[in-house]
């Protein structure tokens, strides 16, 4: 006797319908996986012989064969346990109604039967979706991210294996799983721009680069507040749209966490430690390489606090996914692209000992020191850094005054308008930002008037620019006029956005 079930698998973060077939036949009892399965999916025997005994169903001593279709694909984790038992039941005959061809079925199984959590269910949704099933039985804790897809499939959210069972053989149904409505937005108890005090111009860029998707690198010295500010940047950018959610989402399935990645609206920020290797920021691990800090920063914020300090090799994988906005990642196992769009924020003392330009004197470094210190942010790195700000310790005025500055959620609302203006203009293109604006589109949207064009020019000479750096100085104009509301580039705009350029002068 040999039954089918339907099931899915994901490779990277795509997923793919994975066709499960169990035949049973007289011979000495055994128990053959075949079809490409990992270490886990092995495992899968046990798991469902002790449980199936558990719930108290029998499943006699004779040869059961499974296999897992397509063959070619090498299948990893517990994401079989629930197809395979449900399989073998069919092919005993102990299913009392044939297995429904619209449904697929995903889940770990405990020993006692419970549904396990796995990886990636909202892209193994999607493929579900795409292969024109209708309904997918998956673990309660998977539900929130595969209900993400609305009403094109019908979710059974499940606890226990014997829920399932009810439902089959028409005993008790399941409903269909209705996502709770959400309150909060995930900005609740965050820490606010309204603490920090004087820095004005720093705030500014920041709201620029939150604007626009700019990557941004603060450089001072120690205590001047470039950490403080950089962990507030989460409150004033602008919220993601759906297709910029699912795609967060999806990343963070693939790690195990997209059920609190579903129930949040805010870009996610990710500031791995100055130690992290370059297999942690770029992905990798044994089998299917998994995602790296890039990719969990994709749609949102990579901060990275002392810069210099980071690995070298670590900061060189930066800096193809800076320009493509995806990294590949190859192993043994195969290669895999993740989507790597992010917004950079990096920082960073000016000198080994912090204090090199501060008004105490205080720095003991020799002007070749600080060069080496430098020197380890290669030119292709900074050229990236669409705004490179220095920034002052606060006046003692304005500390003392201790007078409440604006809050976030001001910054915030400009910040969102202009995000707004941008979303219209790039309506379609799969842009959603002017960080990202592609050649074509900056020709378009992005001509200064005639005193913002000569200034741009003179800028180009005097300082060196390179012919990104100058692209990167338009786009940073266009935001800074989508701030203010402005359809024309003008000099001023043209002017604000060379002075961010401050490696540029320095080099
Ligand atoms: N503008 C400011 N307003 C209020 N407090 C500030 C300001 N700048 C710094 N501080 C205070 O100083 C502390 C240290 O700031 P922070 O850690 O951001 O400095 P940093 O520039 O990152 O220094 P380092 O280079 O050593 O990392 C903050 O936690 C805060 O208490
Ligand atoms: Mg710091």
């Amino acid at each position: 006797m040999i039954s089918t079930v339907y099931s899915a698998g994901i490779y990277g973060i795509e997923g793919y319908l994975v066709t499960v077939e169990c035949g049973l036949s007289n011979g000495l009892p055994s128990f053959d996986l075949v079809g490409l399965p990992g270490a886990a999916v092995k495992e899968s025997r046990e798991r469902v012989m002790t449980a199936a005994r558990s719930i108290g169903m029998q499943i006699p001593p004779c040869r059961k064969t499974v296999n897992l279709a397509p063959a070619d694909i090498k299948k990893e984790g517990a994401v079989y346990d629930l197809p395979i038992l449900l399989g073998l039941l069919s092919a005993l005959g102990t299913l009392t109604e044939p297995l429904p061809e619209d449904s697929v079925f995903i889940g770990e199984i405990s020993l006692s039967g419970e549904l396990r959590p796995v990886r990636g269910a909202l892209s193994m949704a999607m493929a579900v979706r795409d292969a024109g099933k209708r309904c997918l039985f998956l673990p309660r804790e998977n539900a929130a991210e595969a209900a993400m897809l609305g009403e094109d499939l019908v979710i059974y959210a499940v606890a226990h294996v014997k829920e399932i069972l009810d439902h089959l053989m028409k005993r008790e149904s399941l409903t269909p799983y209705q996502p709770e409505p959400r309150i909060q937005t995930g900005l609740e108890g965050q820490p606010d721009y309204r603490d920090v005090m004087g820095q004005e111009n720093v705030k500014r860029a920041m709201e620029i680069a939150a604007a626009g998707g700019h990557n941004i690198l603060m450089s001072g010295s120690p205590g001047s507040g470039k950490s403080m500010m950089a962990k507030r940047i989460g409150t004033i950018l602008p919220p993601m749209t759906r297709e910029e959610k699912m795609d967060v989402v999806r990343i963070y399935s693939v790690i195990g966490e997209g059920q609190s990645a579903a129930a949040t609206d805010c870009r996610p920020i990710r500031s791995p430690h100055h130690t992290t290797s370059a297999a942690g920021i770029a992905g990798g691990g044994k089998g299917i390489p998994m995602p790296g800090e890039l990719s969990l920063a994709h749609n949102g914020v990579l901060f990275l606090d002392e810069l210099p300090e980071f690995r070298k090799d670590a900061l060189e994988v930066l800096r193809q996914p800076m320009e493509d906005g995806v990294v590949s990642i190859v192993r043994t196992a195969g290669r895999v692209t993740y989507p790597a769009k992010f917004m950079l924020i990096a920082a960073m003392n000016p000198c080994k000992c912090g204090w090199y330009g501060h008004a105490s004197g205080r720095c003991r470094c020799t002007p070749s020191e600080v060069r080496a210190y430098r020197s380890r942010l290669s030119g292709p790195l900074l050229d990236r850094m669409d705004i490179q700000i220095d920034v002052r310790p606060v006046p003692l005025k304005d500390l003392a005054e201790r007078k409440p500055a604006e809050s976030s959620e001001a910054i915030r609302k400009r910040v969102v308008a202009a995000r707004k203006r941008q979303l219209e203009r790039y309506q379609g293109t799969g842009v959603t930002c002017n960080a990202d604006m592609l050649p074509a589109q900056l020709a378009q949207y992005c001509r200064p008037d005639a005193a913002g064009q000569a200034l741009l020019d003179a800028a180009f000479q005097r300082l060196g620019m390179t012919a990104r750096s100058y692209d990167r100085v338009l786009r940073l104009a266009r935001t800074i006029a989508d701030l203010a509301g402005e359809e024309q580039i003008s000099a001023a705009h043209i002017a604000e956005a060379i002075q961010y350029r401050n490696l540029d002068r320095a080099h």
